[in-house]
């Protein structure tokens, strides 16, 4: 039985929010994500390190977050699915959309996840949150990947609905798209 005396403190930044828990030593970082944060867009699968649903990015590198202890994480910044809406893009219009009422985070979504509702991208949707925050730094890093290249860099991502095919042609269209090209961050 674990005692206060035993818990560690952890202080992190997560989206830019500050966040600080006292957690027990084994506590992973999924787990601490999900279960004492509430930030649960990010997913957990395998729990050991092969479907990548649970990617998140720490100082901006995709890491699996089922692999590392909440406590690893101390001192640092981190960025999950829920950090992907661009708060500066509530009021970009959007042309053709049918104005029904929708959450401020569905209107603000990171022209990477526009990119997976154009082209649907996503079926049941399990996996997405690992393959954005996966595909986010790889997008960024290699701005003239080829189909190839970024099938090479979700081999660590599972999907088990779509196929694939769908989710490359959201990252080719976000490679290609200028538009989308000004509005990344990070
Ligand atoms: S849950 Fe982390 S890689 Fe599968
Ligand atoms: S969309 Fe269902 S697992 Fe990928």
């Amino acid at each position: 039985m674990t005692g206060a005396a035993d818990l560690i403190s952890v202080r992190v930044d997560v989206n830019g929010t500050i966040y600080e828990r006292r957690v027990e030593a084994r506590m992973l970082l999924s787990d601490f994500l999900r279960h004492e944060l509430g930030l649960t867009g990010t997913h957990v699968g395998c729990e050991h390190g092969v479907c990548g649903v649970c990617t998140v990015l720490l100082e901006g590198d995709a890491v699996r977050s089922c692999l590392l202890f909440a406590a690893q994480v101390d001192g640092h910044r981190l960025r999950t699915v829920e950090g992907l809406a661009l708060p500066e893009r509530v009021d970009v219009p959007h042309p053709g959309r049918v104005d029904v009422p929708r959450p401020e985070a569905v209107d603000n979504l990171h022209p990477l996840q526009e990119a997976f509702r154009a082209h649907h991208g996503l079926q049941c949707g399990f996996c997405t949150p690992g393959i954005l925050m996966t595909l986010i730094p790889f997008l960024e890093e290699h701005p003239d990947a080829t189909e190839r290249e970024i099938r090479e860099a979700l081999s660590g991502n599972l999907c088990r609905c779509t196929g694939y095919q769908n989710i490359i042609a959201a990252a080719l269209a976000y490679l290609e798209d200028p538009a989308a090209t000004g509005l990344r961050e990070q």
